[in-house]
């Protein structure tokens, strides 16, 4: 306890660094996490600041503070106006900068910018800056505070403290943690990227930056960070198995110790299809007639036959390897063949454009029962979790995965692979104890994923009460951040006593 105080007394603020924060961005769950990791730890009592790029492509109002940073990296200086917009109780810092005026977070039709290194370092060189120079609102944070940095993008600030401030005896006590969401992306680009990063040629070693003659961004946060998360505990047990790291494994097993798996919550206020304003009909567990109305509004908004008795598959999510995106498009031939629905909504990076192609060929094969909307829309993702009857999310790995409580809450029974936060989120039915919330398989193969949804569509149409029963225990788990938050600030707790010793 005497830490607890200790901790809560000479922590100034949490500084959430990340590349997306919901309301500002979002490509993926990086975004919605971040946003309500924030609000919810600000709602327990932690003043939370979260820094990220105030992209043109998502720009919303901010007010300029008329803090000008002056970063420099590859060789010429870079100036960050920082804005800033306080909602729900979280200061939110955007910095502004021509690197972050393109058409897309991360790339555009022409594939990934060439120059993500310089404008993610610069997002963790400001991160620290800010903090020494912005008045919030009148005097700086100063060094007591915890840098909570996420994912590859922001994975330099625990690089940066240690390589350029603890020198010269600034920020000595700061305490970092790195979260994980995805690192199947690690910013490994080409060794001769280094000195864009404006860093000593020492820390171009296995013990830095270098990664098997490359440069690893994430590697060489996850070898400076004073704690390490990652999104839920299967996925943090997947990482550090054989084959399982992304080749990080050795890296992460070194720190396992202080790496620890907790699972996200939903943001359940956004997520709730008792008052969701995007859904046409609105609907709890114990009263589920809306749902039937959101079903068949959304057969005919995406021109499918309304029929209450075909069933209805969604899937929401990027078209990627990652999502098991061709397990599913495989199978969809085999899932109108079962008199099933389907409609994908999704949108691929550059390099696996591919999959929209895929998507659109199957939609103009079946055109009365598939519909692909290729494409990024928050709100008709509400209507995919609504309306349909079963979600399918066959990842090949998944950190977390969002999408499946969405579904789970909105009554639509997700069918996962049994891998990271899907084995940890989903629990399978059995019919013998009459228990679970959706349908698990395992390996990696059509014929698994298509004998999973053959259970689910079998239960659905033989045995409509038992369905009820599984749609509604989904309906009423708790998803919150109630049980995630605590879990951050014992990590918060844990880093700063590491820094704090005594
Ligand atoms: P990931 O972060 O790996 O993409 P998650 O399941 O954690 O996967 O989160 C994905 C988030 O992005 C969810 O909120 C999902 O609804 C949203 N999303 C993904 N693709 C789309 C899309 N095409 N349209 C609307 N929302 C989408
Ligand atoms: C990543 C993961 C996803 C996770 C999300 C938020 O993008 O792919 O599984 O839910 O981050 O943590």
């Amino acid at each position: 306890m005497a830490r607890l105080v200790r901790y809560k007394a000479l922590v100034t603020a949490i500084v959430l660094v990340t590349s997306e924060v919901a309301p500002f961005s979002k490509s993926g769950g990086l975004g919605d996490v971040c946003g309500a990791l924030a609000a919810v730890l600000a709602v327990g009592g932690e003043r939370v600041v979260t820094v990220s790029p105030w992209y043109r492509t998502h720009r919303q109002d901010a007010r300029d503070t008329g803090i000008r940073l002056e970063i420099p990296l590859a060789g010429t200086v870079h100036v960050v106006a920082v804005h800033h917009r306080r909602i729900d109780r979280v200061d939110h810092l955007l910095l502004a900068n021509p690197l972050y005026e393109r058409d897309g977070l991360y790339g555009d039709s022409g594939g990934s910018f060439g120059d993500n290194h310089i404008r993610f370092a610069l997002l963790c060189r400001a991160a620290i800056e800010a903090v020494r120079w912005v008045p919030l609102p009148k005097k700086p944070l100063g060094e007591n505070v915890v840098f909570h940095a996420n994912d590859w993008h922001a994975a330099l600030v625990p690089v940066y403290l240690e390589a350029l401030y603890r020198p010269l005896g600034l920020f000595r006590r700061t305490p970092t943690v790195l979260s994980l969401h995805n690192p199947a992306h690690q910013g490994r680009l080409p060794a001769v990227l280094f000195d864009d990063l404006e860093l000593a040629p020492r820390w171009f070693r296995p013990s830095g930056l270098e990664f098997h003659g490359d440069l690893d961004l994430l590697k060489a946060g996850i070898l400076q960070a004073d704690q390490i998360t990652t999104v839920s505990p299967t996925f943090a047990k997947e990482i550090v198995s054989p084959g399982g790291g992304f080749g990080l494994e050795a890296m992460l097993r070194h720190r396992a110790a202080d790496l620890v798996g907790i699972v996200n919550g939903i943001d359940d206020a956004q997520w709730d299809p008792a008052v969701d304003p995007a859904i046409p009909a609105r609907y709890d567990a114990t009263h589920l007639e809306g749902k039937a109305a959101c079903k068949a509004a959304l057969q005919a908004e995406l021109g499918l036959e309304v029929a209450a008795d075909v069933p209805l598959l969604g899937s929401v999510g990027r078209l990627d390897p990652q999502k098991g995106i061709e397990l599913l498009l495989d199978s969809v031939p085999w899932m109108v063949d079962q008199g099933a629905q389907v409609v994908i909504l999704g949108s691929a990076a550059a390099a696996h454009a591919r999959f929209e192609h895929r998507a659109r060929e199957l939609q103009a094969a079946f055109p009365r029962s598939v519909c692909a909307w290729i494409g990024f829309d928050e709100a008709l993702s509400h209507r995919v979790e609504a309306g349909a009857d079963l979600f399918l999310m066959p990842s090949l790995f998944e950190p977390c995965g969002l999408n499946q409580m969405y579904s789970m809450r909105y009554g639509t029974p997700p069918i996962v692979r049994r891998t990271g936060g899907l084995a940890d989120t989903v629990a399978p039915f059995d019919l013998q104890t009459d228990s679970g919330t959706g349908f698990q398989f395992e390996r990696v193969s059509g014929a698994a994923f298509r004998e999973a949804i053959w259970r689910a569509l079998d239960l659905w149409s033989a045995d409509p009460a038992a369905f009820a029963r599984l749609r509604q225990r989904g309906m009423t788990q708790d998803f919150s951040w109630a049980k995630a938050a605590p879990a951050y600030q014992a990590v918060y707790r844990a880093a700063w006593a590491r820094r704090n010793p005594g």
